[in-house]
């Protein structure tokens, strides 16, 4: 392929005339790499500053790819392939389309400068576009001046962490919860325990997971028994204690059909996992229990999903007001502070991965982050590597986030994990009108796509 050498960027970069943007470019080979080979072999003039890095197609220009170039001191990444319908695999393009939107509303959540992430169709017919394009991306960089943002990033080593009032340090002796003192809430929580109980009787499940008062953390905390005696053990769950669903991805709960106390919030997490064909209806016996502690049963996946609707009202997208209200508050922000904002947050995190192994949603056998060959991104608590670990994580829950707060609960440092969550619901609301968890018949948002979808962003 003839394309000018990056090396002359670097060299005018260092000669320190004019500044030289350094842009990297995702292409997929059947189109646009082949329209920047007839732009080089039509000797078609355009500046020598993309570096450009050819995939098998849109659909596998991951993420991770275009955050890494730009911790890297990309000024400007641009990701350009087939135009729709003219797909090579068929659809990868339109995936890729629908990815794109919502990464672009992911990097405006953070107050990163859109400008700087451009997205073009190029055929391997459209040399001339690929000149232009290039040219055009590369003076409006050039104009920009460097990305100082990201490089600022790239210096900054985690803040020391502020204690939260309750961090649990030491493993005390168990104690047995006090069964409480309200009789109707020992009748609903006597309820639900002879339902488990009787399940496990008559074998028509194998195990169950619910609640038991903790009076050590002083709030319910997750139960697993096997035996029908070990029930009244079992307790009614609060309000925001976590999310049961998360259980199904535990190495070593594999026994089904399982019985799981339901909320809201784990028949949501439960209706994602079955869209993704995750969990089969017939894996999971429900037994659900409405906000207010009232149980309703035993209960099949549909009517699960409709008796614990009510529990949705006052909440957007599954987030609670409290948490809308301080997403409206940050999204109002200018770009500036709001990339300020999130640095702060990002700053804080010390990798515990509590976010992750507390998500119902986190289930990959092996984590992006637990990958060292290759290693996707910098494992290390600083700049880049909690950068790339709060946006990557955040993209992966993008329309699948069911704002059950499991995450926030769990961070040790208080870093504000949930309202990327919030403000992604948002974006697939807006674009696609995907509510994560509504139903298990919807389509998984990213693995989905209407050939009408939005792309007014790309060139
Ligand atoms: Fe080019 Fe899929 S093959 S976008």
């Amino acid at each position: 392929m003839t394309v000018a050498a990056p090396a002359a960027a670097d060299a005018a970069a260092s000669a320190n005339t004019v500044f030289e943007p350094r842009l990297v470019a995702f292409v997929c080979k059947w189109c646009t790499y082949a329209g920047a080979d007839l732009a080089g072999t039509s000797r078609m003039l355009y500046p020598p500053n993309v570096r450009v890095i050819k995939l098998p197609c849109t659909g596998r220009i991951d993420i991770a790819f275009i955050i890494r170039a730009f911790s890297q001191g990309a000024d400007g990444v641009i990701v350009s392939g087939c135009h729709p319908g003219d797909c090579h695999y068929s659809a990868g393009n339109f995936r890729a389309r629908r990815r794109w939107t919502l990464f672009r509303d992911l990097l405006d959540i953070l107050g990163f400068d859109l400008r700087r992430f451009q997205c073009a169709w190029i055929s391997a017919a459209e040399g001339t576009k690929w000149a232009a394009t290039i040219r055009d991306f590369t003076e409006e960089m050039r104009a920009l001046g460097p990305y100082t943002a990201m490089r600022q990033l790239a210096g900054e080593r985690g803040a020391p962490v502020a204690p939260r009032a309750a961090v649990w340090h030491g493993r005390p002796a168990r104690r047995e919860p006090e069964p409480s003192a309200d009789p109707a809430t020992r009748a609903r929580s006597e309820a639900l325990a002879g339902a488990i109980a009787a399940a496990l009787t008559d074998k028509s499940i194998a195990a169950a997971v619910g609640w038991t008062l903790s009076p050590t953390l002083r709030r319910p905390r997750p139960l697993w028994i096997t035996a029908p005696e070990e029930a009244d053990r079992l307790g009614l769950p609060g309000d925001s204690d976590g999310n049961l669903a998360r259980l199904l991805k535990h190495p070593q709960l594999t026994v089904r059909p399982l019985g799981m106390v339901v909320r809201h919030a784990e028949m949501q997490a439960l209706n994602v996992l079955r869209q993704e064909s995750q969990v089969a209806e017939q894996d999971v016996v429900l037994f659900a229990v409405a906000r207010d502690g009232r149980f309703l049963g035993r209960l099949d996946w549909d009517a699960a999903v409709a008796a614990l609707a009510a529990d949705a009202e006052g909440r957007v997208n599954g987030f609670s007001p409290e948490v809308e209200a301080e997403v409206s508050r940050v999204l109002a922000l200018p770009s500036a502070e709001r990339w300020d904002y999130w640095r702060t947050q990002f700053a804080r995190c010390i990798k515990c991965y509590a976010c992750r192994n507390s998500c119902p949603m986190c289930g990959c056998e092996v984590c992006l982050a637990d990958k060292n060959q290759p290693q996707w991104f910098p494992t290390a608590a600083d700049g880049p590597g909690n950068f790339a670990w709060h946006v990557i994580r955040a993209f992966h829950l993008a329309g699948r986030c069911v704002g059950c707060g499991a995450c926030q609960a769990a961070c040790p440092a208080g870093v504000a994990v949930n309202l990327l969550g919030a403000a992604l619901a948002r974006s697939a609301a807006g674009h696609f009108g995907h509510h994560a968890g509504a139903s298990h018949q919807d389509l998984p948002l990213q693995a989905a796509f209407r050939t009408d979808d939005r792309e007014s962003f790309i060139k």
